[in-house]
């Protein structure tokens, strides 16, 4: 089976054919004259949508009567409670989304030839479990504060917009687990910020104790991240037939 930095029969760039180059380009200037376009026009047109468009979603009103009263969300500091709980229910998405993604990365790794230096079953399997501590974490935020943790948020949409490539590359039978693994250091780069600000913003509201429980999940996401860039880089250098070792600074920089 080739690997896809075998050489191939990848005809995408113009130099394969010098001929069918020129005669593209001269194609190009002759009929395609240069109108002085700038894009805007365009802008114009999209900032005059965006004025009228309707937000992506909405927050829902207080799950309970209850749940205002007694728990919930008037135990927030700050005028406007429904800014943290959009960002607790992105992050649910997010780490129930993770353990989906890991899970994923477990079929890959079953069916890869691993390099040295790369990942085993068991470093997988305990980050797809602490991805889903993590998404526990927030659910119990959620209901703490009396509001409902199955809703889908505006940021939760949003966020999952954004993952959508991370999961096309991760179930794609013909992508190699390095690959996958370029996906995952994007997951995991947004994890750890989301974790700090979303420690930072309980700090805010007034929520200690739910601050250090994210803390605690960021010093997770630390070692996710640290463990990734570890084993892309190990895998590139293997397959670049270099030293497989990866140098402090591919470890650490950020
Ligand atoms: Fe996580
Ligand atoms: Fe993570």
């Amino acid at each position: 089976m080739d690997k896809p930095t075998d050489m191939g029969m990848n005809r995408t760039g113009i130099a394969t054919s010098p001929i069918d180059s020129k005669r593209l380009k001269q194609a190009a200037e002759e009929l395609t004259p240069y109108r002085g376009g700038d894009g805007a026009a365009l802008a114009a047109a999209r900032i005059a949508w965006s004025a009228q468009a309707e937000p992506v979603g909405t927050m829902p009103p207080p799950a309970s009567v209850k749940g205002v009263v007694k728990t919930g969300i008037q135990m927030l500091k700050g005028n406007k409670p429904t800014v943290f709980l959009d960002k607790l229910g992105e992050r649910a998405a997010y780490e129930r989304a993770g353990t989906r993604l890991w899970e994923a990365m477990l079929v890959k790794h079953a069916a890869a030839d691993v390099h040295e230096g790369g990942p085993t079953r068991e470093e997988i399997e305990h980050i797809r479990d602490e991805e889903l501590r993590h998404y526990a974490i927030v659910r119990d935020a959620i209901v703490k504060l009396g509001a409902d943790p199955t809703v889908m948020t505006p940021c939760a949409d949003v966020s999952g917009v954004i993952g959508m490539g991370l999961v096309q590359v991760v179930t794609d039978p013909r992508t190699t687990l390095t690959q996958c693994l370029e996906a995952m250091l994007v997951a995991e780069l947004t994890d750890n910020d989301a974790w700090g600000l979303l420690a930072n913003l309980a700090d805010g509201v007034g929520q200690d104790e739910m601050a250090a429980q994210f803390r605690e999940a960021l010093v997770n996401e630390k070692e996710h991240l640290r463990k990734v860039r570890g084993w892309l880089a190990a895998a590139l250098r293997g397959q670049a037939g270099i030293d497989p070792t990866p140098s402090h600074d591919e470890m650490e920089h950020a």
